[in-house]
């Protein structure tokens, strides 16, 4: 089994959609999937419950009951656990990203939110676990390159340790309507852009976590 956690102490940076979307797109690949709901917000556990279909499975939890929920997930055969996390709480990150495989941490491309994120570098740093920054909510990239905002982007995170990810999610209205009945965008409209864009953050994270 493995674990992702998706942390940003920065809110609405795309947490949330992207734990629900890398957990659909793990399920569709015929994985055993458990997302983790631990943000007393409980967005995730909102979209759930607005949901259709009972794959992937969630649970509630907080930090200190994380690894009892790995435990049991293990236990019960899980392939894959996708933790979403609260904003603003640098213990319960720590708790998650420090019992998992690989950390991804959301950011927008604009320099408010790059700013903030050195919490979130420090904490993967500081915990020596595998992450990633994956930069959500950019303007749509040309068919011949990635527009000024996420080059910049990618520049300005180099002063930190951890890598960008390859892969950079646009802005798109398909990841709003897709939620609001339960959905992910490859279940809206699987052949859109924004369901192309998830499936290749997919087969990222599948190379990350040797899935
Ligand atoms: N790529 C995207 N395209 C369009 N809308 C997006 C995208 N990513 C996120 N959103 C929207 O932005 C808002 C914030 O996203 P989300 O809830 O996933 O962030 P979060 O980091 O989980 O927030 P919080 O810190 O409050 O938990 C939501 O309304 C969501 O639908
Ligand atoms: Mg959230």
């Amino acid at each position: 089994m493995k674990t992702l956690s998706m942390i940003a102490q920065k809110g609405g940076t795309g947490k949330t959609t992207l734990s629900i979307h890398l957990a659909v797109q793990a399920q569709l690949a015929d994985l055993q999937v458990l997302l983790v709901d631990t943000d007393p917000q409980a967005s995730a556990t909102a979209w759930w419950r607005r949901r259709r279909a009972e794959a992937p499975a969630l649970v509630q939890g907080s930090g200190e009951h994380l690894a009892d929920i790995l435990r049991n997930a293990k236990r019960r055969g899980y392939d894959l656990v996708v933790i979403d996390s609260a904003p603003h709480s640098s213990d319960e990150s720590r708790i998650s990203a420090g019992l998992s495989d690989q950390v991804y941490i959301p950011s927008r491309p604009a320099i408010l939110d790059l700013d903030a994120i050195g919490a979130s570098t420090e904490l993967v740093s500081d915990l020596k676990v595998a992450a990633k920054i994956v930069l959500n909510g950019c303007p749509p990239p040309t068919r011949l390159r990635e527009p000024n905002i996420v080059v910049e982007a990618r520049q300005a995170l180099t002063v930190y340790r951890v890598p960008v990810c390859d892969v950079a999610i646009s802005q798109r209205a398909a990841f709003s309507h897709a939620l609001i009945d339960g959905r992910a965008v490859s279940e809206f409209d699987g052949k859109g852009k924004a369901a192309q864009e998830i499936n290749r953050l997919w087969n990222t994270l599948k190379e990350d976590l040797s899935l």
